[in-house]
């Protein structure tokens, strides 16, 4: 059965961009049919990843100006991934983002239409395993969308209080009610704060008790990944960077709450 994932968080600068583009590689890695889509209208960012050369833009299938297949492209012989990655760009223009954030709800009832149907072909046509929704922080409509149409929800968070609060106001807010499969993934976590041995277990336990989700893992600073980040991806270039082991590891986790019914 495919399944939709989306990375999401209530705070920017968690890492959902640089999680859902290493994640959605790694699945083209290891042999699946991925899709990830920038759902981030208001500050895409996959395309300085990417560097594709752009026809159509997600906007475009939202504005019922293509369909989805003309709006993604499928990127995995340049990477030499074995499954297929096919990415769907956001506008990055000024003007694209700004119009994006006059949409009303009649607009973006539409746009969650789109959305499942294009997921539906997707699935159907393509035979995607995996579709990924990179997203902007906190409760834009387009976020809200991707995340109707989930079966997965990664929220990251940075572990500073700010943060945290955030997190579980959406916890009680969106997530719950929406009745999603949903994980917590620390990530950014400076060295001196980061957990060693046992630690580890016992932030677990701490944070399943506090947030009352399945815990997915926890992931350091790494200042070459903070450098690094948007100019490549660290499963293709550096595939035993601990970052990219991590990652594996929040997918096995992951996989084991997907196979629960
Ligand atoms: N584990 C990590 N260690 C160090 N740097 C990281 C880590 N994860 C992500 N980064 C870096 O943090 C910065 C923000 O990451 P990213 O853009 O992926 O976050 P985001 O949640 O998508 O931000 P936004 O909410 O603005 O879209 C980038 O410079 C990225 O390379
Ligand atoms: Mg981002």
């Amino acid at each position: 059965m495919p399944k939709s994932i989306v990375i999401h968080s209530y705070k920017g600068g968690t890492g959902k961009t640089s999680i859902s583009a290493n994640i959605a590689a790694l699945y083209a890695k290891n042999g699946k049919n991925v899709c990830l889509l920038d759902y981030d209208f208001r500050a895409p960012s996959m395309q300085v990843l990417f560097k594709p050369d752009i026809h159509n833009t997600l906007n475009d299938f939202l504005e019922e100006k293509c369909e989805i297949n003309d709006a993604i492209k499928d990127v995995s012989s340049k990477y030499q991934l074995k499954g297929h990655l096919y990415v769907g760009f956001a506008d990055a223009s000024t003007e694209s983002m700004k119009d994006m954030m006059t949409k009303d709800r009649n607009w973006e009832m539409k746009a969650l239409h789109r959305t499942l149907s294009g997921k539906n072909k997707l699935y159907n046509e393509l035979g995607i395993d995996f579709l990924i929704f990179d997203t902007s922080p906190g409760v834009s409509y387009s976020s809200i969308n991707a995340l109707v149409s989930s079966d997965f929800i990664i929220v990251v968070s940075k572990m500073d209080d700010f943060d945290m609060a955030g997190t579980k106001e959406m916890i009680h807010g969106i997530y719950s009610s929406l009745g999603r499969k949903t994980g917590l993934l620390l990530n950014r976590i400076p060295t001196e704060q980061f957990p060693l041995g046992a630690g580890q277990k016992e932030l677990e336990n701490a944070m399943g008790k506090e947030f009352n989700l399945p815990f997915l893992g926890i992931i350091p600073c790494y200042c070459d990944v903070q450098v690094n980040g948007g100019k490549y991806l660290f499963v293709v270039e550096q595939p035993k960077h601990p970052f990219c082991q991590a990652l594996s590891e929040v997918i096995n986790q992951m996989e084991k709450h997907l196979e629960k019914t």
